[in-house]
């Protein structure tokens, strides 16, 4: 039977696995990241119960560039988790993979096969990244 002797660290090395290894870690990451966020922010938001003046300074609280670069990292792992995961549910669906064939030496990956779907949409990726920083830094 297949021993995993790399144990966690085995999400930080992919060897024969490739770079999807490596997205599959970072699809984890981001969603978890996502997910923090997402309790932060109902936390943060609640406080306008608290009326105008405790909503001013939650506010001023959160006014800073610690949080700021918190946000940039959230659209990051948005953009990124989006993308990828439309990725995982196209693959999973069956598209981009090819038809299933015999097994012929040299045998042909299905992940090979689906690679510049990955490209194409981790480039898409880039492209928001890009555009987020110019969003949150520069205009
Ligand atoms: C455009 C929106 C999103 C898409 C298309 C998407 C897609 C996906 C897909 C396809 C998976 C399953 C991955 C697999 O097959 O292994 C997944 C996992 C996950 N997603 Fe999302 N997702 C989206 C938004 C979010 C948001 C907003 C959050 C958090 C608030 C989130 C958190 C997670 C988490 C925690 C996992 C499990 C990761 C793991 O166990 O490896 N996702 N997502």
């Amino acid at each position: 039977m297949y021993d995993n002797r790399l144990g966690i660290k085995g999400n930080f090395y992919a060897g024969k696995f490739g770079i999807e290894r490596y997205l599959y870690s970072l699809h984890r990451i981001s969603g978890l990241g996502l997910i923090i966020y997402l309790l932060l922010h109902i936390v943060v938001t609640s406080f306008r119960l608290g009326g105008f003046d405790a909503w001013t300074r939650v506010m001023g609280t959160v006014d800073n560039p610690i949080f700021k670069f918190g946000e940039f990292l959230v659209v990051v792992a948005g953009v990124f988790h989006g993308l990828n995961g439309l990725r995982l549910i196209l693959t999973e669906f069956g598209y981009f993979i090819g038809k299933p064939e015999r097994q012929e030496y040299p045998y042909k990956y299905s992940t090979l096969k689906q690679r510049p779907l990955m490209y194409f949409l981790m480039i898409l990726a880039l492209v928001g990244i890009v555009i987020s920083v110019y969003d949150i830094y520069l205009a």
